[in-house]
């Protein structure tokens, strides 16, 4: 598939208008993931996981594998063991990309029905072509989705990324965030748990972060912070486990980088050496970010009130 241009990206039909979204519009995921499915497999792999894998023991650092896929296949065994995912129970998986771990929990029989929401077009198409049994994907933003059942677990990984704006103050992006602790509690079964994962600033002032957070790469999208995670999080949910980490990150990016580097020739030849220079880049940037302590990778699992 052709990788769109940045312009072009820009002018896919969107049956909302950015105002719509409180976070990232839907022309803003699009924008970094309707690229085509052949090249993020050849720089992110076959499995398509986009989020950080599971290398570390969270409290020594202790690398626990060295395998990617291993170390991703135990990220989403983390998460489906962290709300409770068995078969005869039902999951819905928020901001799901290319149905890793639908995928994953369907092959071992952890779930009865799912759904899986996700804000790009390519990615929805991918899960549906799939076939995954009892399995259902939307193209919707959580904002408007409206599932009309509850499910006995969520998920959330990676996705918390697009749902605040930059330029946000700390009390908009609490009010978001609380939107989406709502939408979960209103839709998960009383004593379900929501397990979430995603980057977020580490001791960065407010100023440097605007500075600093990809908006080339992410457009529309900045990093919580975890406080705000926590007091958006108050009403709805009790923190079961919190756990926290660079090294997961570090070491899922430079998996990712060394494929995107040893699969040059054939990522040029699908995007061409502009968009692979900056992607290279892309993986340089929050690599450093990640190293200096500027982001860590989050994990929380929360107890619905
Ligand atoms: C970094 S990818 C993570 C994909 C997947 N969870 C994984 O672990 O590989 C972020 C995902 O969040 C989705 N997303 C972003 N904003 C969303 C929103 N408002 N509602 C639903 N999904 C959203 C994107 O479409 C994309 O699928």
């Amino acid at each position: 598939m052709k990788m769109l241009t940045r312009n072009e990206a820009k002018e896919l039909l969107n049956e909302r208008t950015q105002e719509d979204y409180a976070g990232a519009s839907k022309d803003a995921i699009s924008h970094h993931y309707d690229n085509g499915i052949q090249f993020y497999k050849l720089w992110i792999g076959e499995d398509l996981y986009y989020t950080a894998a599971k290398y570390v023991d969270p409290l020594t650092d202790t690398v626990l594998r060295e395998d990617y896929a291993e170390a991703q296949n135990a990220k989403s065994k983390f998460h489906l063991d962290a709300i409770g995912a068995t078969s005869g129970r039902s999951l819905l998986d928020i901001g799901c990309g290319w149905g890793t771990t639908l995928k994953y929990a369907a092959g071992a029989g952890r779930f009865s029905e799912a759904m899986g929401i996700t804000l790009s077009e390519q990615q929805g198409e991918y899960v549906k072509s799939l076939g995954l049994a009892n399995t259902n994907v939307f193209v919707e933003s959580y904002e408007h989705f409206n599932p009309g059942r509850t499910f006995d677990g969520i998920l959330t990984l990676g996705a918390l990324e697009h749902f605040a704006k930059p330029g946000m103050s700390r009390e908009e992006k609490i009010a978001t965030y609380r939107t989406y602790f709502s939408k979960c509690h209103e839709w998960l079964e009383k004593g379900g748990c929501l397990s979430l994962q995603c980057s977020t600033w580490n001791g960065v002032s407010r100023e440097m972060a605007k500075r600093i957070v990809p908006s080339d790469v992410f457009p529309e999208s900045d990093l919580a912070y975890e406080s705000e995670v926590f007091e958006a999080a108050e009403p709805y949910f009790e923190l079961h486990h919190y756990e926290r980490s660079m090294t997961d990150y570090i070491k899922t990016i430079a998996y990712w980088h060394e494929r995107l580097k040893s699969n040059r020739d054939e990522i040029v030849k699908l995007i061409g050496e502009e968009e692979y220079a900056f992607h290279e880049r892309y993986m340089r940037r929050v690599s450093a970010g990640f190293k200096r302590r500027r982001i860590q990778l989050s994990r929380f699992v929360f107890r619905r009130r």
